[in-house]
């Protein structure tokens, strides 16, 4: 596909910090297109990337990192190619680096500084001028900022100067204004620095000079031209699954080429109950875009019998569509492409990316390549999108709020909610299960006590817990325990619930759901699921876990 040219763009380089992917967030709150680009890259990788994209760069970000400065620059031998184009701002690790390039030094320690910090602006600079969450008796601003290091800053590099300081950390940012260099100790991106934002769109906007057009109205003008571009006179399959990206991927393309596209609905047998009859109506009433339904319970579940490791279901499964799709491309005439709705966390996590120092977390089954034999090409037009990106665009394609408000369902569908082998039985205690948790989430308002308990607040009052929550299902755990029921003994097996809140599905916390609500769930599952006797909720949050179970 075509690249899109987004005008301006600020490059994360990856260091491998935890939280790189908030700075691109960050910088795209800003209506600003940032993309995270691997510490690893090559001088000449970095110039052709530049190139290949059409992209016009104007500021690059230095993430953090969990190493040492030291060694990493001996193993690296790294150069200053970064450092001769744009505005640079480090942060964290970055800045120590940028420090170590330009001939400063680190002073090295084995005890980390983590938590609040008070940074007091020094002298004059561009970045801080007029930020400040409060002054001093003698009048200097002074910013509440998130410390996470152990190494620090100990010499300045030539030309650079002191732009703010702590009480633990003497040099807290710095800056060579000539060049528009700045390096910063502390983490704007997170939210506990107040005035990071500020001090990330100070950065962007009036010293990278970055232009502040990434809307998904213009998101939407450059995909459609580059859409047909790339498709010409061919046609696209897509697989459907009805979640919303996939929907917004359709309605997008469709609008792109019309009935050069079809949409292929693959019912694995493993979606939630009636959730087949539900996409196909609302496909013909609200989406009315050409799509074939294929029902292929037995071919999945076939496929996998006998697997309980969650990378070969995953992958087994992403296997099986792919062959459906094979199968369906060849009984239509001048295919060429197969639309998926990859989107921007997929590509980060399955680590297939710019970013190689991502770790892989999970095979999502829609990033890894096409087999050569399918021959088709790949179209993928969300790939730059964060999930709530995706629901932007949906809202600016008009898309039925029914749609956009529905939970996310992942492609694997319950297989990946049921811990070890799928089976039928498996299968049709947690779909019953599913059904009932959903539903008690779609008729149970947020009340006043809901508020009271600090549950949620209180501009949340009388909405359905379903529309509060961001994803919530059930997860099959192969785990029996024993119970009573009247007067028998009970061996039965377990279901969680799990609901989660969050806004870009890349971290998430547990959402705090009234009691009540759960002891209903609770009841009515084990009283009418027959094979479940034990209900639990997940507290975790993501990280350390993930959303999904597998
Ligand atoms: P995790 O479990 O990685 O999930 O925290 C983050 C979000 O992604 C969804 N998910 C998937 N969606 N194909 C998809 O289309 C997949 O293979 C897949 N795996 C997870 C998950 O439901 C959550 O919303």
């Amino acid at each position: 596909m075509n690249k899109l040219n987004y005008q301006s763009v600020i490059l994360i380089v990856d260091f491998g910090s935890q939280v790189t992917q908030l700075i691109a967030r960050r910088i795209r709150e800003l209506n600003i297109y940032s993309e995270i680009c691997d510490c690893d890259i090559s001088d000449e990788n970095f110039e052709n990337y530049l190139k290949a994209s059409g992209k016009n760069l104007s500021g690059i970000i230095l993430s953090g990192g969990p190493q040492s400065v030291s060694s990493f620059l001996d193993e690296k031998k790294y150069t200053k190619f970064f450092f001769n184009k744009v505005p640079v701002l480090g942060i964290c690790f970055g800045m120590q680096i940028m420090t170590k390039i330009f001939g400063g030094t680190i002073k090295l320690s084995e005890n980390r500084e983590f938590g609040y910090a008070v940074v007091r602006a020094r002298g004059h600079s561009k970045l801080f001028d007029g930020i400040e969450d409060r002054r001093n008796a003698k009048g200097h601003g002074l910013l509440d900022v998130w410390m996470s290091h152990g190494d620090s800053v100990d010499q300045l590099p030539e030309n650079f100067k002191i732009i703010g300081s702590s009480k633990n950390c003497p040099i807290a940012a710095i800056a060579n204004e000539n060049e528009s260099f700045y390096g910063l100790q502390f983490h704007p991106e997170v939210t506990q620095t107040r005035r990071g934002s500020e001090i990330l769109k100070r950065f962007s906007l009036q010293i990278c000079k970055a232009k502040n057009n990434w809307t998904m109205k213009n998101f939407y003008e450059l995909s459609i031209s580059s859409i047909r571009t790339t498709v010409g006179k061919k046609r696209v399959i897509l697989g459907l699954s009805g979640g919303v990206d996939s929907s917004v991927l359709a309605v997008l393309i469709h609008r792109a080429i019309g009935d050069q596209l079809t949409c292929i609905f693959i019912d694995h047998g493993m979606l939630r109950l009636n959730e087949a009859d539900e996409v196909m109506e609302y496909v013909s009433e609200d989406l009315k875009i050409k799509t074939i339904k294929i029902f292929a319970k037995d071919l999945f579940l076939n496929a996998l019998k006998g697997l309980s490791d969650p990378e070969n279901k995953r992958k087994v499964i992403g296997k099986t569509f792919i062959d459906i799709f094979q199968r369906e491309a060849n009984k239509i005439e001048n295919v060429e492409f197969l639309a998926q709705g990859t989107i921007y966390p997929d590509v980060i996590e399955s680590a297939g990316g710019v970013s190689k120092s991502a770790k892989k977390i999970k095979s999502h089954h829609n990033v890894g390549g096409l087999p050569d034999i399918l021959h088709l090409n790949l179209l993928e037009p969300l790939k730059d999108l964060f999930k709530d990106e995706v629901r932007l665009l949906g809202k600016a394609l008009s898309l039925n709020p029914r749609i956009l408000k529905r939970h996310p369902f992942p492609g694997p569908g319950l297989a990946i909610r049921i811990i070890g082998e799928v089976t039928e039985e498996r299968l049709h205690l947690l779909s019953q299960a599913d059904k009932i948790f959903i539903s008690q989430l779609k008729s149970t308002k947020v009340s006043r006590k809901d508020i009271k308990d600090k549950l949620v607040d209180s501009s949340l009052l009388d909405r359905y817990w379903y529309d509060v929550v961001s994803q919530a299902f059930t997860v099959f755990i192969p785990v029996k325990s024993v119970g009573v029921q009247g007067d028998h003994r009970t061996y039965e097996w377990t279901i969680i619930l799990r609901a989660v809140v969050t806004t870009d599905f890349m971290t998430a916390s547990c959402a705090k759901l009234p009691i009540h609500l759960l002891e209903d769930v609770s009841n009515q599952i084990i009283n009418n699921v027959k094979g479940i006797n034990r209900v639990a909720y997940d507290l975790s949050s993501k990280p350390p876990a993930t959303i999904e179970w597998e």
